[in-house]
C-alpha cells in the first residue's frame, strides 16, 4: 500500500501569535491538496492561535517539543496532555538544533518519543549527521545508533504510525540541499534499520521524510523517490512558497 506524504513546516522560534494567525491566512488556499498530510509544527505560544486558525482546512498542527513527565514541578516545560488538549497532533522530537544547542540526548529522545506516544501525539522523530560524520563515512551508523536508541521500548504498531525526517545537519538552513541520490540513500537505510529492528510491514508503513534546504524548486524531485515520504520545511515554510512545497506535483 502506498504511503501517504507528509508535508510539515518548521516554523522554528519564528512568528509571534498575530504573525502566526497572518501566516495562516496568507498559506490558507495554497496548501489546499488531497494528496498529502500538511502539518504546521509551530512555537509553543502559537499552538491556539494556529490550531484557530486553521479549523476547517485540511491543516493539522504540531508543536516542536514536548517533556516526558506527565505534570509537576518542570518549570517552562509543556507537557503531551498539554499538546493534545489544545488540538495538536504531532510533535517534532530530537530536532538537530535540540540536539545541539540543548544537548538533548538520545536517551532522553527516547522518553520524549514514548511520552508522545502515550498520550496519542505522532512524533517525527528527527535524525541525521554532521557534515564531519558524513566525510567520516559514519553517516549510517551514526543515525542507525539514533533510531535505534529514540526508538528503544517502542513497539512495532507505534512505529508504524510515527515519522521519521531525516535531515543533513548540514543541509539545514544552509541552502545546501543534500543531493536526490544521498537523501534517498539515507532514508532507504533508515527503512532498512527499521526492517532490521521490527519487521518489514512496519518498515513498509513508518513515513520517511527528507529536511534540509527543502524549497519549491527541489521537493518535486525530492518527493518523487521510493523511500521519500514528503519533507520537513524550515525557512521555506514560512513564506507563500510552501504552497508550491505542498503542491509539488
Ligand atoms: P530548512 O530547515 O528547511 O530551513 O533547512 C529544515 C529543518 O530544520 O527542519
Amino acid at each position: 500500500m502506498a504511503r501517504r506524504k507528509i508535508i510539515a513546516g518548521n516554523w522554528k522560534m519564528n512568528m509571534t501569535p498575530s504573525q502566526a494567525v497572518a501566516l495562516c491566512d496568507t498559506l490558507k488556499d495554497l496548501v489546499v491538496t488531497d494528496e498529502a498530510d500538511v502539518v504546521y509544527c509551530v512555537p509553543a505560544i502559537d499552538i491556539i492561535p494556529v490550531v484557530e486558525a486553521v479549523k476547517g482546512t485540511n491543516v493539522e498542527v504540531g508543536a516542536e517539543n514536548l517533556y516526558f513527565e506527565d505534570k509537576g514541578a518542570y518549570t517552562g516545560e509543556i507537557s503531551a496532555e498539554m499538546l493534545v488538549d489544545a488540538g495538536v497532533k504531532y510533535v517534532i522530537i530530537g530536532h538537530s538544533e535540540r540536539r545541539d544547542y540543548f544537548k538533548e540526548c538520545d536517551c532522553l529522545l527516547n522518553k520524549k518519543v514514548k511520552q508522545a506516544l502515550k498520550a496519542g501525539l505522532i512524533p517525527i522523530l528527527c535524525c541525521g549527521e554532521s557534515l564531519e560524520q558524513r566525510e567520516m563515512g559514519v553517516t549510517m551508523d551514526w543515525i542507525r545508533l539514533q533510531i535505534k536508541s529514540d526508538l528503544t521500548g517502542v513497539t512495532a504498531d507505534q512505529v508504524k504510525g510515527m515519522v521519521i525526517a531525516y535531515e543533513p545537519i548540514w543541509a539545514i538552513g544552509t541552502g545546501k540541499t543534500a543531493t536526490t541520490e544521498q537523501a534517498q540513500e539515507v532514508c532507504k537505510g533508515i527503512r532498512d534499520c527499521i526492517a532490521e529492528i521490527y519487521d518489514t510491514d512496519t518498515a513498509q508503513a513508518v513515513r520517511i521524510q527528507y529536511g534540509g534546504s527543502v524549497n519549491a524548486g527541489n521537493a518535486a524531485e525530492l518527493f518523487a523517490q521510493p523511500d521519500i515520504d514528503g519533507g520537513l520545511v524550515g525557512g521555506a515554510s514560512l513564506k507563500a512558497d510552501f504552497g508550491k512545497i505542498v503542491n509539488y506535483k
